[in-house]
């Protein structure tokens, strides 16, 4: 070999051990940051053991309108899991197209969440399920005319006793509650190029990727955006160090005020889940913001103080970009066809 050619060589070497060396550095701040991967098989709840024929009766629930008083509006249609497990509305069009208060945040890895909701209202997966068929300006529905519609069809009845065997009375609203959280801790997206970067694959990240996770480190984003699902762990004031505008910030909506009742929880919002945030404009509780970097913007300003300049916002979003995982792959359940004791819809 010609000294040149080795030289060349060693400096290569140099090169590549330094740059190995930065990215572990970086893997390792994201580590102690509390920056996590997404397992690959998804946590499961303690109290609601899964099982295929729950999860698959979870499924076929997820997705029947027929949970709703019209009859068209399932968890899908504002859920829908082709377009990032959200309806890509500002607020959630429910009953009678009324216009709900808040913005849809995906179904996809909630099972993730300390609590569900932006207020974090609903402790877990199950205790959320029961809202939305409930809710006036959602699917409108009761939990007596859900148990018959069930039972109307010989078909779910079958089903239930099937996804929970033993029980003299399996169809109940607890029991589609249990069911559909099963189905939606499946709904999981591992192996985002964040995940795989943190599993060590150190080209999985570009190198505006890597800046940007450094910035969102370094700025105190991951301060508050931290755990598996880069948020959805914790209670912050939405404008901490500076209050939005009453456009991103409705008056109205005093957030965990409303949980709590304790003053010192006005404005105050669950640091949002950041995984596949790429997909699910617009942004915030008030689904007022389109631009994810208009977003990271006024996260800057409301919770930290600070002026994020163009450059370094646009490297947070390539980082909020690396966190779209590999989407679930659901196929379209047939639902149990009605009877003639099926309840009509209602409008
Ligand atoms: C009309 C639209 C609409 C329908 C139908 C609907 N949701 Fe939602 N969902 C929302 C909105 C809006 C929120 C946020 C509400 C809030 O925070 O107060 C939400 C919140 C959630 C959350 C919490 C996620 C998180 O990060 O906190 C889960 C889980 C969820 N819905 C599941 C379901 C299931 C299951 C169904 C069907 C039984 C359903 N939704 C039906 C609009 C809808
Ligand atoms: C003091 C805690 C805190 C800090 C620091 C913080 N955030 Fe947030 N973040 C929140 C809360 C709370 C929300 C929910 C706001 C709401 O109610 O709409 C949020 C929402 C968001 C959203 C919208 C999510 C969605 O689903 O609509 C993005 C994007 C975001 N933050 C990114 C960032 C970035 C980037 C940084 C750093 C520049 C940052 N955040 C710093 C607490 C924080």
């Amino acid at each position: 070999m010609s000294r040149t050619v080795m030289l060349l060589a060693t400096l290569a070497l140099i090169a590549s051990s330094s740059m190995a060396a930065t990215d572990q550095e970086l893997r390792a701040k994201a580590t102690s940051a509390g920056l996590q991967a997404l397992p690959y098989g998804s946590q499961q709840p303690t109290d609601n053991a899964m099982t295929r024929e729950k999860i698959e009766l979870g499924k076929m629930l997820f997705f029947d309108p027929r949970l709703s008083a019209s009859g068209i509006i399932s968890c899908n249609t504002c859920h829908n899991l082709g377009t990032g497990g959200d309806d890509n509305l500002p607020t959630s069009i429910g009953h009678g197209w009324q216009k709900g208060p808040r913005n849809a945040p995906t179904v996809f890895n909630a099972v993730f969440n300390k609590a569900q909701f932006w207020d974090g209202r609903a402790e877990d997966l199950k205790a959320q399920a029961k809202g939305p068929v409930q809710a006036g300006v959602e699917m409108a529905s009761k939990p007596e005319q859900v148990v018959m519609t069930l039972k109307s069809m010989p078909e779910y009845v079958e089903h239930f006793a099937r996804a929970f065997p033993g029980e003299a009375d399996p169809v109940t609203f607890n029991n589609m509650a249990k069911a559909i959280e099963a189905f939606e801790v499946t709904l999981v997206t591992p192996a985002s190029p964040f995940d795989q970067f943190m599993e060590g694959n150190d080209v999985a990240l570009t190198d505006v990727q890597k800046d940007g996770l450094g910035l969102f480190i370094s700025r105190g984003c991951a301060g508050c955006h931290t755990g598996v699902n880069i948020g959805g762990q914790n209670y912050f004031p939405f404008g901490l160090i500076k209050r939005p505008g009453a456009d991103i910030l409705p008056p109205a909506d005093k957030g965990r005020f409303q949980v709590t009742k304790s003053v010192s929880d006005e404005y105050v919002f669950r640091a949002a889940p950041l995984r596949n945030i790429a997909l699910t404009a617009p942004y915030f509780h008030s689904g007022q913001v389109w631009d994810l970097k208009q977003a990271v913007e006024i996260m800057g300003a409301a919770q930290l103080g600070a002026e994020i300049s163009d450059d370094e916002a646009g490297k947070i979003v390539a980082f909020l970009t690396s966190l779209t995982g590999e989407q679930p792959k659901v196929e379209y359940p047939i639902l149990p066809v009605e009877t003639a004791t099926t309840p009509r819809p209602q409008f």
